[in-house]
């Protein structure tokens, strides 16, 4: 009785132990069939007044196809993945002017966008092809930033794994198979949770200050000079959307600005007779929202101060021309010395310096460049940059092609020496004199290594304004940064109200599946079913004889036995 008892519990631990390896064994083919898994960064989803822009889903859970041209294929199934280097930009456009149906679009960027690449000097094919990336790039990302597409839409780098995969997709496609269940194929299947409204962005400001020195008869306020630069981006892709030269190199410069004369302030024999202020502002590519929320918080005695302010643009691209852009016509008397001093030192370090003078419409709600909304609150302003022409509403704000292989160390450091060596000039009332303040191998020379290390930092560091956090260790470093060179360093935060509305679900992880034909997927479950039966049985064949075999398949003892 006891040993019935005792072997039964046996057997059924072995069934279990056999019910276990069955799952296991299951499990494992599942994950056996996980071809790659890949970090994916979707396109960005926005509204303007209500009005839908960008990738208007999140979830993908679809068969892989290659190209969206197929022939009659429907594709509304189907996510498309296209290398960038394939892309026809023509039929991209009627793809998605003409509302395709689609179920997501993955497109492949070339895994050098994202390693960081030191060398500065490359071949011309090279440069050539690169350029011309660029410029697929450009009107790709134009295209779908001011587009509503209906579908996910998202980034990937391309790896080998997705380029194998591709391969064998193209195959299928090129013998029109279309990618159904049951042909087989791959499965693209992200696990996020659909975008929702994120609440109105936070725009925060950093400010520092370096006071002039006031000798004792000194009755009125040292005049003012501001420094500024706008340090958020946008791009096609928020989380990749790092703007190495749109304000990265702006705000490199003039932290590198605020270092050099932070040597000369802390010493009141080399302090200057004006104060400067620094200024590091959000909200750039929303019409320098942030710029204007930071002027109207500023204390209205010092913004009463400001002779004039410099705010730096995009400066870093390997450029012989630099602009100066101002709204007050070029005869004031500030903006003709800046830009005198400007062309003094330009030359000397071989660059030409232009004027550009575009006069101010305050009733129009767009602000092109941020001196503009220093003009609209009677400060004296002007931009520097190596743009020629404004750029469009969320243009040349940090897209996807502005990358730290496009920014050029020695550009940067040049821009620096030109603001820094006019600025010196004319606090140190040398105009015009050469006199070289901060000279190479001097104890005042331009840090290299430090421009290198904060353009590598930012060139890593998305900073989408919407995306960022109120207390973001990004914004953070730069508050301490300016806090080492400068006093009273003061954080501003505001909301950018008005016309924006952004969606989360920014980035994903996306799993690609090989899928197996369903004739297959039956011949499989058979072929496992059986050999679990075999693998059982011979089990219990050798721990316990045929006997006990034969016992587990009878009726289990009834109660009248036990009882006998
Ligand atoms: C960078 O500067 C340019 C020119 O002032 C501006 O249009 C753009 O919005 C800035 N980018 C960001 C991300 O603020
Ligand atoms: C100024 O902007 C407003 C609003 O966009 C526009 O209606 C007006 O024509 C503009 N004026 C000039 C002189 O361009
Ligand atoms: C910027 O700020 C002003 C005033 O606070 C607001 O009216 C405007 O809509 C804001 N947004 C943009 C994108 O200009």
């Amino acid at each position: 009785m006891a040993m019935t008892k005792g072997r039964q519990r046996e057997m059924l631990e072995s069934v279990y132990s056999c019910i276990a390896v069955f799952f296991i064994f299951v499990a494992c083919v599942e994950l056996c069939d996980a071809a790659t898994v890949v970090d994916v960064y979707r396109l960005i989803q926005y509204d303007i007044s209500g009005v839908p822009f960008g990738s208007r889903l999140a979830r993908l859970n679809h068969h892989v196809a290659y190209s969206p041209f197929i022939p009659g294929a429907d594709l509304s199934r189907a996510v498309v993945i296209i290398p960038i280097r394939e892309v026809n930009i023509t039929f991209l456009r009627e793809c998605i002017t003409q509302k395709k149906a689609l179920g997501g679009l993955l497109l492949l960027l070339p895994q050098k966008f994202n390693s960081e690449s030191k060398d500065d000097s490359k071949e011309g094919g090279q440069m050539y092809k690169k350029e011309g990336m660029q410029n697929i790039l450009t009107e790709l990302e134009k295209l779908l930033i001011n587009a509503a597409i209906p579908y996910p839409v998202y980034f990937a780098f391309e790896d080998e794994k997705i380029d194998a995969i591709l391969a064998e997709v193209k195959k299928k496609d090129a013998i029109g198979q279309s990618p159904t269940a049951t042909t087989g194929g791959y499965k693209a299947v992200t696990a996020n949770p659909e975008p929702r409204k994120l609440a109105p962005a936070t725009i925060t400001n950093i400010q520092g200050w370096l006071p002039g020195l006031r000798t004792d008869g000194d009755a009125n306020q040292l005049p003012t000079i501001a420094i500024v630069a706008s340090y958020d981006t946008f791009g096609a892709a928020p989380a990749l959307s790092v703007g190495s030269d749109s304000n990265g190199s702006g705000v490199v410069a003039l932290l590198e600005i605020a270092r050099l004369f932070s040597r000369l302030y802390s010493n009141p024999k080399t302090r200057g007779r004006y104060n400067i202020l620094f200024g590091l502002t959000s909200g750039g590519p929303y019409n320098y929202n942030g710029t204007m929320k930071w002027l109207r918080s500023l204390d209205q005695r010092v913004r009463e101060s400001i002779d004039y302010a410099i705010c730096l643009n995009s400066i870093g691209s390997w450029n012989n021309e630099l602009w100066v852009h101002v709204s007050k016509p070029p005869e004031n008397a500030y903006i003709k010395q800046v830009f005198e001093s400007f062309s003094s030192v330009a030359e000397e370090l071989g660059v030409q310096v232009g004027l550009k003078h575009k006069k101010i419409n305050i009733s129009n709600p767009r602000v092109a460049w941020e001196h503009e909304q220093f003009s609209r609150v009677r400060v004296t302003a002007l931009t520097l940059s190596e743009l020629s022409a404004a750029p469009g509403l969320l243009e040349s704000t940090g897209s996807l092609f502005d990358s730290r292989q496009f920014v050029n160390d020695t550009a940067v450091r040049r821009s620096v020496k030109l603001v820094a060596e006019s600025l010196g000039r004319h606090i140190y009332a040398h105009p015009g004199k050469n006199i070289e303040i901060f000279a190479d191998g001097s104890s005042l020379a331009i840090n290299p290594f430090y421009i290198k290390s904060w353009l590598n930092f930012l060139s890593q560091t998305p900073r989408v304004a919407p995306f960022l956090s109120k207390n973001e260790q990004f914004i953070s470093a730069l508050k301490k940064e300016l806090a080492d060179h400068t006093v009273e360093v003061n954080v501003q935060q505001d909301v950018l109200d008005g016309i924006f509305t952004f969606y989360d679900s920014t980035t994903a992880r996306l799993t690609i599946y090989q899928v197996v034909s369903v004739a297959f997927d039956l011949l499989l479950l058979l072929a496992v079913g059986s050999y679990l039966i075999m693998l059982f049985s011979g089990l219990v064949i050798t721990t316990r004889g045929v006997d006990d075999l034969i016992g587990i398949f009878r009726r289990p003892p009834s109660r009248k036995q036990k009882i006998a």
